[in-house]
């Protein structure tokens, strides 16, 4: 828990039955050595009374935007500037639909608008309003966006009901911040990084691609982010928005993604191709919209370039990690890919199984390098990303002589 030492972190509370556990979490916060500043929103203080709050963080609580006096002292930008880390909890679907949009109607929305910290929920609702679909698109948008989600975990409810939607316990709450903290272990390095599928053409309105989101390339890049590199992602076309605070190259075809990451590679220390690049392209795309002809049609297709492969070849190549997706014998064929493409680390995950893999927000993902290989089991792409830099920071600092 010492990545939490000195750390300044602001505790948002907003208006739900399980604002009673705040205080505990504040507490939790000051024992692992964080300072703590406390917001609460005007509905929250129905449930559990500033002064409570003001004696466990040992701090004044802020309520108001307009209070002249809480201005005066620490005022809301200030606050939002002192903040390494916003806790919203518990964080009430109001609460989470209120960031989502970006209002800024009372003083904690405002501090989640103008601060530059990362920030990290905890919602605590109802479970039919958590599974709500309004909620799930909230959450989901402000996980593109970076926001980190702790939580709610299944279980009673004050409500009398059973279901996903109780507020992470408080001690949980502080090791997901412990988590976001170990700030340092890609710092200094740059980071590369493919992800999506590929478009390759059959004419200008044609194209053949794949079931890849995107989701857990996105999630490898945050991850990345947070672990303190700069990033580059490479991305073929997703729905998703490309992660705040990395550099974003938008590719479309195979050659499209070679070409970017070529540009980029020369200065970048370690390569994470996450994309499902296609294998094979149109040899010859027609310049205008074919015309359907009655007979059976036949497109010729030819093999792209294997971008990681070519990375890996580089002389002085980066820290090379690699993804396969296998329907069988995965062990086998991941490590045939390691030797074969000569990369530090593969990443393999089973694929066609419902729930897991290509479009799910789950994975499951085993890495392997020379010498070892660890099971990460079934997780959110977000929690199976900060796995696997971590592995990647310590497989790179195992592998990579360095100075010092
Ligand atoms: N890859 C790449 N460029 C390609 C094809 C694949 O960079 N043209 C990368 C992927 O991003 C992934 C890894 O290679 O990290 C494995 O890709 P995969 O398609 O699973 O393996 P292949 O080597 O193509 O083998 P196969 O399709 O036979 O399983």
């Amino acid at each position: 828990m010492n990545s939490l030492a000195h750390r300044h972190i602001c505790v948002i509370v907003s208006g739900g039955i399980a604002a009673y556990k705040g205080p505990e979490l504040v507490r939790r916060l000051r024992d692992a050595g964080a300072e703590v500043r406390v917001v609460m929103t005007a509905a929250a203080t129905e449930f559990v009374r500033p002064l409570t709050f003001q004696a466990v963080s040992g701090s004044p609580v802020h309520v108001d935007l307009l209070d002249p006096a809480a201005e005066a002292a620490m005022g809301h930008i200030e606050l939002a500037r002192w903040a390494d880390l916003v806790i919203v909890a518990p964080a009430t679907a109001d609460f989470l639909a209120r960031i989502a949009h970006g209002l800024a109607d009372d003083l904690a929305a405002t501090l989640c608008l103008a601060t530059a910290a990362p920030l990290l929920v905890a919602p605590a609702m109802n479970r039919l309003m958590w599974a709500h679909p309004a909620t799930q698109h909230n959450v989901a948008l402000l996980q593109q966006r970076g926001v980190h989600c702790c939580g709610p975990n299944d279980g009673g409810q004050a409500c009398g009901e059973t279901g996903a939607g109780r507020m992470a316990e408080p001690l949980e709450i502080v090791q997901a911040a412990a988590a976001l903290h170990q700030h340092d272990a890609l710092a200094g390095l740059r980071v590369l990084i493919t992800a999506g599928p590929t478009q390759e053409p059959i004419d200008p309105v044609r194209f053949i691609t794949n079931r890849s989101s995107g989701k857990m390339g996105y999630a490898v890049a945050a991850a990345a982010r947070d672990a303190g590199a700069q990033v580059t992602l490479v991305s073929g076309p997703t729905r998703l928005a490309p992660p705040a605070g990395c550099e974003f190259v938008a590719a479309t075809s195979a050659a499209d993604m070679l070409q970017a990451v070529l540009a980029h590679v020369a200065d970048c220390d370690i390569f994470i191709a996450t994309a499902a690049v296609a294998d094979y392209t149109v040899s010859a795309p027609a310049a205008q919209k074919m015309k359907k002809e009655g007979a059976a049609l036949t497109l010729t297709l030819e093999p792209t370039q294997d971008i990681l492969r070519a990375v890996a070849a580089r002389p002085g190549a980066p820290f090379t990690v690699g993804f396969a997706a296998e329907t069988e014998r995965l062990a086998e064929y991941a490590r045939g890919k390691l030797e074969a493409k000569s990369l530090n680390m593969i990443a393999a995950n089973l694929v066609g199984r419902a729930g897991t893999g290509f479009e799910s927000d789950d994975n499951e993902l085993s890495v392997f390098w020379r010498g070892g290989e660890k099971q990460l089991g079934t997780a959110s792409k977000q929690i199976l990303a900060r796995a696997l830099v971590a592995i990647i920071a310590e497989r790179y600092r195992a592998e990579v002589p360095h100075p010092g």
